[in-house]
């Protein structure tokens, strides 16, 4: 007989318990309670499939049904203790299933190990985190489109280098996130699809000797399959780094358009109002109001992006099958996945409640010399002027407004006429901001009809 204070679930061998030390190192209970509902999904779907290829009775099948359910309750209610000693969700499960049901429980662990549990748990748990990611960017590209449509045609100045650049519209501006969100949804969508398999069944590693049905746990726990190879369903933990990698791209996108917030929102800017439920005030100085969300949504892409390195570190390496190692993967997957859900649900709050100050915007969008360009192409498609000869006139003319201290549409015909002879009247037709961006009507362009044009053929992608 072993000694009272082994571990009552795998103690045989061992005369003496763990160090509080080693217990403290080993447990995961403190986290992976979190995948309590999975685990209990799992073993319901094992014992049922236990029962239905004679592997267990189908009284014993129901009585830990019934068993599994108590457990459940007991633990969403929040009357559940967890114990460290236990180590984890699955053996916690157990043990507690055993006070309940007595001897039939000890039967739920044929044929499989804690290895191809956790990794099953694990996998449904990323799951339902990406069907949440996939909604939460659904509400934001939503609310994308419709600052889209309100502003289809407001003029506001495109950057790069963040100089002023051409002038592009709000709607064009407010597209271009939902094609970098539409791609991260897709991203989700082919995630979620490659991960989709079992891996209950694959037991410790071999798979085994009991006859089992994995098709019939696979579906049951909704996968398309059960995974392939025993080894590998114990030790894969790709499903986890591919769900760190969309979400960190993601985030990454969110940060970008967080950033432009930030600027859009300043006194130098004004391009955006946020609203008050999306901001802050300062404790010292009453005129500030900050744009807080926007800015955590900006630093949030560090500690996800850091989820991802710190799991691809602790899987390099790794030998065949699986390595208590692996059990680092939920920390970094809960708390990316937690702030992953919360920087889009802030972000789809402030695009939601932000107000566009279209004037501010137009007057900015002449500043800078905007409509160089549309000069220069004028007289390429007027003049039949070479492209460089143009930009170079049109340099010079950028020049003359400049040491005048006025924009290009302020010069007169006569100015223009002294650094090219050939300009006429017409010029002024595409020195607007309006005209410059109606005319950018090649596919993808800025002019207001073809956002329009991806406002619905986005509508009607998302339904
Ligand atoms: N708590 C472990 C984990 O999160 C469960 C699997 C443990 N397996 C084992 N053979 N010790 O990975």
């Amino acid at each position: 007989m072993t000694d009272k204070t082994s571990n009552q679930m795998w103690g045989g061998r061992f005369a003496a318990g763990p160090d509080a030390i080693m217990e403290a190192i080993n447990a995961s209970i403190g986290f992976d309670q979190r995948m309590a509902a999975q685990d209990i999904a799992g073993s319901r779907a094992h014992a049922a499939m236990l029962a239905a290829t004679g592997v267990i009775t189908d009284n014993d099948a129901e009585a830990i049904r019934e068993g599994l359910l108590t457990v459940l309750s007991e633990i969403d209610s929040g009357n559940f203790t967890f114990s460290t000693a236990l180590e984890d969700i699955h053996m916690n499960v157990e043990a507690r299933l055993k006070e309940i049901i007595g001897e039939p429980a000890g039967r739920l662990h044929t044929g499989r190990s804690r290895n191809d549990q956790v990794a099953t748990d694990f996998k449904l748990w990323v799951r339902d985190q990406l069907d949440a990611a996939a909604s939460g960017l659904e509400v934001l590209i939503k609310a994308l489109l419709d600052q889209a449509a309100a502003g289809a045609d407001w003029v506001m100045p495109g950057f790069t280098h963040l100089q002023t650049a051409q002038p592009v519209t709000w709607g064009h501006h407010m597209m271009a996130y939902v094609e970098m969100f539409g791609r991260d949804l897709s991203r989700v969508h082919d995630a979620r699809a490659r991960m989709n398999e079992s891996p209950l069944g694959a037991a410790a590693l071999a798979g085994t000797s009991f006859p089992i049905d994995r098709d019939m746990t696979a579906k049951a726990l909704g996968f398309d399959r059960p995974a392939a190879n025993s080894l590998d369903a114990v030790s894969d933990r790709d499903f986890a780094l591919e769900f760190l990698s969309v979400a960190s791209i993601c985030a990454m996108h969110l940060s970008r358009f967080a950033e432009e917030l930030v600027i859009w929102s300043s006194a130098q800017f004004r391009f955006v109002t946020l609203s008050d439920r999306f901001s802050t005030g300062s404790s010292i100085m009453p005129q500030k109001k900050n744009p807080d969300a926007a800015e955590l949504i900006r630093a949030k892409v560090g500690r996800i992006f850091g989820a991802n390195t710190a799991l691809m570190m602790v899987m390099k390496g790794l030998p065949l099958a699986y390595s208590k190692d692996m059990q680092e993967d939920k920390e970094q997957v809960f708390d990316a996945a937690d702030n992953w859900m919360l920087a889009l649900a802030a972000m789809s709050g402030m695009v939601k409640d932000m107000t566009a100050n279209r004037d501010s915007l137009a007057a900015a969008a002449g500043s800078g010399f905007s409509t160089a360009t549309d000069l220069a192409d004028w007289m390429v498609r007027v003049l039949k002027v070479p492209f460089r000869d143009a930009h170079h006139v049109t340099g010079a003319l950028v020049a003359m407004a400049e040491a005048r201290g006025c924009d290009l549409p302020d010069l007169s015909l006569a100015d223009m006429k002294s650094v090219h002879e050939g300009i006429s009247d017409d010029i002024f037709t595409v020195l607007g901001v309006e005209n410059s961006v109606n005319s950018r009507l090649s596919y993808g362009g800025t002019a207001p009809e073809q956002v329009r044009a991806q406002v619905a053929r986005w509508k009607k992608t998302l339904g």
